[in-house]
C-alpha cells in the first residue's frame, strides 16, 4: 500500500485553525493525510506545537526559534530549546530556525548568532534541521556548508544552481504551493533537477496555498495539487510523488 501525505512543515497552533482544528483533524484520514510536522517558531509556539503533538498520534513537532520572532529573546531561550529536545519524544527538528533578510527588523548580526547556534545545537542532539531563508541565501548557504547539518531547506526560493550546492552537504529541498503558481520558475528548475528522493512536500500552512487556493487558507490536504504538478514535472502520478516523498520525510525525521 502507498504511503499518505507528509506534510513536513505546518503551523496548526497558528490562531486561524482555532475555530476547526479538531474538524480539520478528523477529516485527514479521508483526505489521505497520514503524518505532519508542526514547527515553532518562539517559545509560545514551542508549547502549543507540542501540547499537538501529545494530542495527536500523526503530529510530530520541530523546536526553534524563527528569526522574525527574536527581536526581544535571550540566548538562553536556546537552552529551554535544548531541554525540551531532550525530554518530548516527539520533537524530531530543531526548527524553523533560519535568516530572514526580507523583514528588516531583527539585525542580521543577531539571526546569524542565533541560526548558529541553532545549527550546532541540532548537531550536538543529532536531530535534522528546519530552516527558514528568505532572501538570505548566500549567508545561509555559508552555515549550510560550514556544518552539513541533517535537514531540510523549508520552501525553497534559492536557484538550480544553489539546490546543487545544498544537496552536495546532504541536505533536502522543501517543495509546497509555489510550485503551482502562475508566475513559479526558478522552482520549477529546482523541482526537474533535483531527484525525488532528495524532496520533502509541505504546506506552511496557513500560508503558501497552492492554486486553486492561492490565497486562501491552507492545509496538508491541499498538498495533492503539488503532488500532482511535481509528478506533472517528474513524470510520475499524484500518489507516486506524495508515496516517494512521505519516506523521503520519515527517514530524515526518523519516523
Ligand atoms: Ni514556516
Amino acid at each position: 500500500m502507498m504511503n499518505g501525505i507528509f506534510d513536513t512543515h505546518a503551523h496548526y497552533d497558528d490562531e486561524q485553525f482555532d475555530s476547526d482544528r479538531a474538524e480539520l483533524f478528523a477529516s485527514f484520514k479521508n483526505k489521505g493525510v497520514e503524518l505532519i510536522m508542526n514547527c515553532a517558531t518562539n517559545l509560545n509556539s514551542v508549547k502549543s506545537t507540542l501540547a499537538l503533538a501529545n494530542e495527536n498520534d500523526f503530529i510530530y513537532a520541530a523546536a526553534g526559534l524563527h528569526p522574525e520572532d527574536i527581536l526581544d529573546s535571550e540566548e538562553s531561550e536556546i537552552e529551554v530549546i535544548k531541554r525540551v529536545a531532550l525530554e518530548e519524544k516527539k520533537v524530531k527538528a530543531i526548527g524553523e530556525i533560519g535568516l530572514d533578510y526580507y523583514w528588516k527588523e531583527v539585525p542580521r548580526e543577531k539571526q546569524l548568532i542565533f541560526f548558529e547556534k541553532q545549527i550546532l545545537l541540532a548537531k550536538e542532539l543529532d536531530l535534522p534541521v528546519i530552516v527558514h531563508d528568505r532572501e538570505a541565501h548566500e549567508d545561509t548557504l555559508n552555515l549550510i556548508k560550514k556544518y552539513a547539518p541533517k535537514g531540510v531547506m523549508h520552501c525553497f526560493s534559492g536557484s538550480a544552481e544553489m539546490a546543487k550546492e545544498v544537496l552536495k552537504t546532504g541536505m533536502y529541498i522543501g517543495i509546497g504551493g509555489a510550485l503551482t503558481f502562475k508566475n513559479a520558475k526558478k522552482i520549477l528548475k529546482v523541482a526537474d533537477e533535483v531527484p525525488i528522493e532528495k524532496i520533502l512536500l509541505e504546506t506552511d500552512c496557513p500560508y503558501m496555498a497552492p492554486v486553486p487556493f492561492r490565497g486562501k487558507r491552507n492545509d496538508s490536504s491541499l498538498i495533492k495539487y503539488v503532488a500532482e504538478r511535481l509528478g506533472e514535472i517528474k513524470g510520475m502520478s499524484e500518489e507516486e510523488v506524495i508515496d516517494i516523498c512521505n519516506k523521503n520525510g520519515r527517514k530524515l525525521f526518523e519516523i
